[in-house]
């Protein structure tokens, strides 16, 4: 369409478009379902896995951003970057209603053909738990068909600090004993009553604790979703399922942070 200006809008010399810049032929092109003939709500189902895919990416990008902040001593950029994070979550946790529309009989009507493919097998899903704080290196080797990135990239999480790590260090730097749980539990609690000195350190172990809360619920949540879908049976990944699930949800990326307020 020609503007009153003369220049046809978004067209200047037919160089870049939207969908080169977003690459939406490969990306619109990624849905493929394997039912054949088609069931409906495999693209629903394709869909939603495709997009927290993508979010997951966001998320380590953010996430590796706010460490890098923190051990920088940009705390004020570590906390606008978290403050996004957490709104990420709750869009991840609300995102399950909409797969939540899909019947367990129309999903049944394509779930055997899924396996043993499952979301266990999610290397950003771990990766985000590893970088978050949660490093426990038998996930590594539970995981089945790994390509060789991807097994780099879950061992450079591995040895990457965390980001209890750089709060830790952000602890010392301020002088306080960080050796053992308890010094680290008694400089938490140094901080939080010593808000005129160290409210930018005690804000932002609240940000922590707001993306290990945030995270906990998706898990609560998720497993939720699956005993509506699939009630007790075992998972296309091969383990139990719900009880499986269920023994996730407490996990902690910073334990002391919640033992913290048994103190305060
Ligand atoms: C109909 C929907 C879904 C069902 C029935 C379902 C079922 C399951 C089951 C049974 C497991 C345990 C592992 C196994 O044996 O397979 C699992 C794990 C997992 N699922 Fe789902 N899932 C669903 C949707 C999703 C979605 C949308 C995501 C988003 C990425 C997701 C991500 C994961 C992750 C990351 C794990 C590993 C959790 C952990 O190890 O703590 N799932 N799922």
């Amino acid at each position: 369409m020609t503007q009153p200006s003369g220049r046809s809008f978004g067209e200047q010399g037919g160089l870049l478009t939207y969908g080169k810049y977003l690459r939406l032929a490969e990306l619109l092109d990624q849905q493929v379902l394997l039912s054949d003939p088609p069931v409906h709500d495999e693209t629903l189902f394709i869909i939603v896995h495709q997009t927290y895919e993508l979010w997951f990416k966001e998320l380590l990008h953010e996430l590796t951003a706010v460490r890098d902040a923190m051990r920088a001593g940009t705390l004020w950029q570590a906390r606008q970057l978290l403050s996004r994070v957490h709104i990420i979550e709750r869009l991840l946790v609300s995102q399950i209603d909409v797969l939540e529309t899909m019947t367990p009989q129309d999903f049944g009507e394509f779930r055997a053909a899924l396996a043993p493919a499952s979301g266990f097998q999610s290397v950003q899903f771990r990766e985000l738990e590893f970088l978050s704080g949660a490093q426990d290196p038998g996930f590594v080797s539970r995981f089945r068909s790994l390509t060789d990135d991807e097994r780099r990239r879950l061992a450079r999480r591995l040895a990457e600090p965390t980001l209890w790590d750089a709060y830790v260090d952000l602890l010392a730097s301020r002088g306080l004993p960080v050796g053992t749980d308890g010094e680290i539990v008694a400089a938490l609690r140094s901080v939080a009553r010593d808000r005129a000195r160290h409210d930018d350190l005690w804000q932002l172990a609240e940000d922590l604790l707001t993306h290990d809360e945030l995270a906990a619920l998706w898990r609560a949540r998720h497993v939720q979703m699956v005993e509506r879908q699939i009630g007790t049976r075992s998972g296309t990944g091969g383990s139990t399922g719900a009880p499986y699930l269920h023994s996730r949800v407490p996990l902690r990326y910073y334990p002391l942070l919640w033992e913290l307020r048994d103190s305060l």
